[in-house]
C-alpha cells in the first residue's frame, strides 16, 4: 500500500486517537486489547505497548469459533512464554468469558492486597482496547450484562465516563478504546480484509479473493478442496484466477452471454470465508 493510501486510510486521526486513549488509560488498572484469534498478530497495533507502558494488560483472542483450534493454543502458548496474561474467547456463545473476572484478580493480585491491608476495598477498573470489528463492544456486553455502575463524582475520572460493574469491587470503562489497524504493512492490511475488520477497499475484489485463495491452497488446501469440490482439480498447478473461475462456473455463476461472473465468486468466496463455511481458519503464524 502507498503512503498516500495510508494517508487516505487515516485522514489525520492517530494524534486524536493516541490523545483520547493516553486520558483514558490514566482511569484504569488494567488494559484488556482484543484482538481476532484469526489473526492474532495483525490485529494488533504494536505502538499499545508504548502507550500503555507498565500498565498489566490482557491479551484477549476472540471469534475463537471462527479461528484454527491448534493454532489458538500455538498462540496463546506464544503469548504465554512472553510472560502475557492470555485468553481466549468466542462472545458470540460467552465461551471462556467466565474466566475474565478471576484473570483480573490474578493479575492485580498484590495491589488488592495492599489496599487489603489498609483497610480499602479497591475497585479495580478495566479498560478494553482493539481495532475496529474485534470484538470489543460484544466483549463488554457480555461481562456487563447491561448493568451500569453507580456514577458518582470520583476524583481524577473524567465526567461522561462510563462505568458496568461486572463483578463486586470490578468496573469496566463503558467506552472501548479504538486502535488504528496497522495498514502501512500491505500482508497485515490484506488479512485484515480476509476477515472483514477493514471494510473499504483496499484491492479490487476479484485481487483479494485470489490472494485468499492462494493462502488457502497454500495452507489449507483440504479445506478449500471440500468447500468447493475441486477434487477433481489439480489446484497446485492452477492459478488462483482459474480456480475463481471454476469455483464461479461450479456455482453456476453466469452472467448474460454465458460468461463467468468471477465478481460474484468473489465476494461469496470472502463472505464464506468470514462466516467459516471453509472450516476454521487462522492466517496469522510467528
Ligand atoms: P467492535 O466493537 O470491536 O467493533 O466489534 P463488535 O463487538 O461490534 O463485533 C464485530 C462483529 O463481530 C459483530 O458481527 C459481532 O457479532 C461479531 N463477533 C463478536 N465476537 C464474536 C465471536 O466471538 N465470534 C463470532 N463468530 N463473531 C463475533 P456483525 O456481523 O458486525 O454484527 P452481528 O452479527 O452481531 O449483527
Amino acid at each position: 500500500m502507498s503512503d498516500t493510501q495510508v494517508m487516505q486510510w487515516f485522514p489525520g486521526h492517530m494524534a486524536k486517537t493516541i490523545r483520547i486513549l493516553y486520558e483514558k488509560l490514566k482511569l484504569v488498572d488494567v488494559v484488556a486489547e482484543i484482538v481476532d484469534a484469526r489473526t492474532p498478530k495483525s490485529s494488533r497495533n504494536p505502538l499499545l505497548n508504548e502507550l500503555i507502558g507498565n500498565k498489566p494488560r490482557i491479551i484477549i483472542l476472540n471469534k475463537i469459533d471462527l479461528a484454527d483450534n491448534n493454532r489458538t493454543l500455538d498462540w496463546i502458548n506464544f503469548y504465554k512464554k512472553q510472560k502475557i496474561f492470555t485468553l481466549y474467547v468466542d462472545c458470540k456463545s460467552g465461551k471462556g468469558i467466565k474466566l475474565f473476572v478471576p484473570m483480573i484478580k490474578k493479575i492485580l493480585n498484590k495491589k488488592i492486597e495492599s489496599a487489603n491491608a489498609k483497610g480499602i476495598k479497591k475497585t479495580l477498573r478495566v479498560m478494553v482496547v482493539g481495532i475496529p470489528n474485534v470484538g470489543k463492544s460484544s466483549f463488554i456486553n457480555r461481562l456487563s450484562r447491561g448493568k451500569k455502575a453507580k456514577v458518582e463524582d470520583r476524583p481524577g475520572v473524567t465526567r461522561g465516563n462510563q462505568w458496568f460493574t461486572i463483578d463486586k469491587n470490578i468496573e469496566l470503562l463503558d467506552t472501548p478504546g479504538i486502535l488504528w489497524p496497522r495498514i502501512d504493512d500491505a500482508s497485515v492490511s490484506e488479512k485484515l480484509a480476509f476477515i472483514g475488520a477493514i471494510k473499504d477497499q483496499i484491492m479490487d475484489t476479484e485481487n483479494l479473493a485470489c490472494r485468499l485463495i492462494k493462502y488457502l491452497n497454500d495452507n489449507y488446501q483440504s479445506n478449500l478442496i471440500h468447500r468447493y469440490k475441486l477434487e477433481n482439480y489439480d489446484t497446485d498447478k492452477k492459478t488462483e484466477k482459474e480456480i475463481l473461475s471454476i469455483i464461479a462456473k461450479k456455482r453456476g455463476m453466469l452472467i448474460s452471454g454465458g460468461k463467468i461472473d468471477v465478481e460474484r465468486a468473489a465476494i461469496m468466496l470472502l463472505d464464506e470465508f468470514r462466516e467459516a463455511k471453509l472450516g476454521k481458519i487462522t492466517l496469522d503464524s510467528f
